[in-house]
């Protein structure tokens, strides 16, 4: 029987993940640790299979005491860490919480996870792991013709954000180099699908264009990233957890490279099908704004390795992905009206949209 400890389990990707262990695995016992930060949303937990094998439980990864409790009185044996500060256009403002959270928060889970299997006598690699959610941003930009990132493109991140994962990303490695703490990576591209809260640019185009409000698009919406659909991601990490190699690092992405400006034309005309308005396209709402400063233009992943090693390859297209996420953003209204109903929402929309005309 294995209990894994999720962190940031309440989030867009750590809930896809509970409901997909859940399923896959029907031992597994999820502990769920999320402090429930603005990002965080117990509704997104709620249907899930089989419930009683899922525990929630409120706090901070950066509280050491708390840590050590739940190690022990749940005899965990994996932990798969996604808790973290996530938006770029947050850490430009705020970069401070985001070294708290994703530098200091990673260090301490590392430290108490050490702690405890090595008193336990279990720091074995097959029994034990601690595996790291990270981000392609680490790996800094591409220009148009570069080749796509891999596990051995050098660290050059260029946002508060992704210096704060990057620094997560050594902390990890350093551990298990050190000290011999079975641990693997992965860098991921964007995700997109059910659950993700609407800062991020896929659900808040959807739900702009079903308002009929303005779709902000950044500079000219040339930046160019490699779009993944969530379910993807989560069946990569679940091979990473259990078949990857101690040590090793694995980049996961989409196979699918797009322009902001073209994903978001695509998305209005999904919607221009199954949503029509009375006249025109959703297209009429797209409106240029001021870029974001230091704005990356373009992210792609090269992922032969987990291919190979790991045999997983990313399965959903980009368009019947964005289909079957605005299918699930139709069909969930409720949620999307508990999320923005926090004033966190509407305080963030006005300090970063008002400013960019
Ligand atoms: P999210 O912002 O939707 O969720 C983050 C979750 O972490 C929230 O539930 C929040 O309450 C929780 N959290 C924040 N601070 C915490 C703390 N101090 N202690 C405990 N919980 C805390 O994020 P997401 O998009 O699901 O991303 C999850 C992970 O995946 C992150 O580590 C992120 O860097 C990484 N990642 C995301 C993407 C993407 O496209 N979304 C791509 C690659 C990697
Ligand atoms: O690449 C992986 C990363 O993807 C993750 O590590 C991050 O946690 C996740 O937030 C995401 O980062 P991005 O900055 O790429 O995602 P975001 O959805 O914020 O923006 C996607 C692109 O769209 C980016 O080029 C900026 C642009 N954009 C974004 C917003 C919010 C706009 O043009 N307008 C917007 O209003």
């Amino acid at each position: 029987m294995n209990t894994i400890l999720v962190t940031g389990g309440a989030g867009f990707i750590g809930s896809n993940f509970i409901r997909y262990a859940l399923i896959k695995d029907k031992d597994v016992r999820i502990v769920n640790l999320d402090a429930l930060t603005y990002a965080g949303n117990l509704i997104s937990l709620g249907k899930l299979p089989d419930p009683k094998r899922h525990t929630f439980i409120q706090g901070g990864v950066e509280n050491s005491e708390l840590l050590e409790k739940i190690l022990r009185e749940h005899e965990v044996t994996r932990i798969v860490h996604f808790a973290a500060e996530t938006h770029v256009d947050r850490s430009i403002i705020d970069p401070e919480l985001f070294i708290r959270t994703n530098v200091i928060g990673t260090y301490r889970l590392l430290m108490a996870a050490l702690k405890y299997w090595e008193e336990r006598k279990i720091l074995d690699d097959s029994i034990v792991r601690f595996h790291h959610i990270s981000t392609d941003e680490v790996f800094g930009a591409l220009g148009k013709n570069d080749p796509p990132f891999d596990e051995n493109t050098p660290y050059q991140p260029n946002s508060p954000y992704s210096a704060s994962k990057a620094a997560s990303d050594h902390f990890v490695r350093s551990f298990s180099r050190t000290y011999g703490l079975p641990v693997t990576i992965t860098n991921c591209s964007n995700n997109y699908g059910p659950f993700q809260y609407p800062e991020k640019l896929i659900p808040l185009v959807i739900l702009n264009a079903l308002e009929e409000k303005p779709i902000p698009i950044y500079g000219k919406g040339a930046q160019i990233r490699d779009w993944l659909y969530v379910s993807d991601h989560c069946d990569a990490i679940w091979k990473a957890l259990f078949n990857g190699t101690s040590g090793e690092t694995y980049c996961i992405g989409g196979d699918t490279q797009i322009e902001n400006i073209e994903l978001v034309k695509m998305i209005c005309r999904i919607l221009d099908e199954k949503k029509p308005l009375h006249s025109g396209s959703y297209e009429q709402y797209i409106h240029f704004v001021t870029d974001r400063p230091g704005h990356d233009f373009r992210y792609a992943i090269n992922c032969t390795k987990i291919k190979q090693k790991l045999d997983w390859k990313p399965k959903t297209l980009l368009h019947d992905g964005l289909c079957a996420t605005i299918r699930w953003y139709l069909d969930n209204i409720e949620w999307v009206k508990a999320v923005r109903k926090k004033p966190s929402y509407q305080e963030w929309i006005t300090k970063n949209y008002l400013k960019r005309g």
